[in-house]
């Protein structure tokens, strides 16, 4: 719903951290790509009052409210952006498809299997009324990853055997404090739903495969209890601190996943490797703008990883926009250049690499739950049977 067809207004739920991330895209995004539908700040949502009229205030937000239920068919407002804990994505995120507004939404879809499914129920209704509904696998737009997108659609790996994802974080030991992260109820799960959401998003995304078995899970809580965060009392978690899995595809290719929030000293190790015949990539996010990249056809001699710096404007997406060649882009341009896509999709152009969707987040979401019962129930899950 643009207005005089130039501006799109947004509305944003939630003001920590990704709403900072997203408030920082909708920013950018309009002097680097100068796109035909440029976003305006219109109304943020959230719930501390005086913190709330000083994050709007900084990030130049036109409105502010302590109720998200005030951006639902406000007529200013186009496009609802959720960035809340993962028990509030699908409430807002189906009203606002309901009023025909337009929907980004935080990864993991939902808490639950039946919140994601109900979500991806309402996007299908409105996507039949031109309605579109995005998830944030911003991972996606790094232009290493799209790189790689291109070199597997291209053949270059040949039959794919292997698909390795590790995501690694060191922030969850004991002192760290209670909050929803740590709750069941609230988040679904800890690291498995935090960090391996993205590494099976990316897995899907860059073999254009489903997943059709999870074999086997483990699941840990290492630290049941955690300092509430006045410093009173302990708290329980009863959500994963690490989880580890492995899958097959429909293709044959085998997966192994492993998400931990307690696995010193690594700080933000998002990789994925995959093996083919004719080829493997390997992609770290603590060097997000490198690919590395084995071809076959080097043969024994000169064979091995060749390291390819992902920053050539034309040769690797959205480079073009930032910066001249051979200067790296950081965390916020895998937001900016998600918001370019969306603007784009909105306004009727497809983005050359695939934005996830609601009703794609959902598979994902599947995998996420048969993860779940696997670890819980000590037995391989056909995704058959997760639906
Ligand atoms: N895409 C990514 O890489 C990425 C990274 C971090 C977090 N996330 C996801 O983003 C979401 C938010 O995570 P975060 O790290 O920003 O969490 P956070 O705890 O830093 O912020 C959550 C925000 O939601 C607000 N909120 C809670 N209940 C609300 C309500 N009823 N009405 C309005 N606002 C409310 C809080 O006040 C806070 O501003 C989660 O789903 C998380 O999984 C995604």
């Amino acid at each position: 719903m643009a207005d005089a067809a130039q501006f799109l207004g947004i509305g944003l739920i939630g003001q920590k951290f990704m709403g900072r991330a997203h408030s920082n895209a909708f920013r950018q995004v309009g002097p680097f790509f100068g796109p035909a539908l440029v976003p305006r700040l219109e109304c943020v949502a959230g719930r501390d009052g005086p913190e709330l009229a000083a994050f709007a205030a900084r990030f130049g937000w036109r409105r502010s409210t302590t109720r998200w239920q005030d951006l639902i068919g406000d007529p200013s407002v186009g496009l609802v952006d959720v960035a809340t804990p993962n028990h509030l994505h699908a409430e807002p995120a189906i009203a606002a498809l309901g009023a025909g507004q337009h929907v980004l939404v935080e990864k993991p879809l939902a808490n639950t299997l039946a919140g994601a499914r109900a979500l991806r129920d309402a996007a299908r209704a409105a996507a039949a009324r031109g309605v579109h509904a995005y998830v944030w696998f911003n991972y996606r737009r790094c232009p290493a990853i799209g790189l790689a997108w291109n070199l597997v659609r291209e053949g270059r790996l040949g039959a794919i055997r292997h698909v390795r994802c590790h995501y690694l974080q060191s922030w969850g030991g004991p002192q760290t404090p209670a909050s929803w992260r740590f709750r069941r109820d609230l988040a679904g799960s800890g690291a498995h739903g935090d960090l391996n959401a993205h590494s099976i998003d990316l897995a899907r995304f860059l073999l254009g495969e489903e997943i059709d078995v999870v074999h086997g899970a483990v699941a840990r809580t290492f630290h049941p209890l955690r300092p509430d965060p006045s410093g009173a009392a302990h708290l329980p978690s009863d959500v994963d601190d690490a989880l580890a899995f492995t899958a097959t595809f429909r293709n044959g290719a085998i997966g192994t996943f492993e998400a931990s929030r307690v696995a010193g000293p690594h700080l933000n190790r998002n990789t994925i490797e995959i093996n083919g015949e004719r080829g493997s990539l390997r992609f770290d996010f603590e060097e997000m703008n490198v690919l590395h990249v084995w071809d076959a056809e080097d043969g024994a001699r000169e064979g091995g990883w060749r390291r390819v710096v992902a920053t050539e404007a034309g040769a690797h997406p959205w480079v073009e926009h930032w910066w001249p060649p051979a200067h790296p882009l950081g965390y916020e341009h895998t937001f900016t250049n998600m918001v370019a896509d969306v603007l784009g999709a909105v306004g009727g152009h497809a983005p050359t690499v695939p934005l996830a969707d609601v009703a794609d987040a959902y598979e994902t979401q599947r995998v996420l739950e048969a993860a779940l019962v696997a670890a819980r129930e000590g037995r391989a899950v056909p995704l058959a049977d997760v639906l």
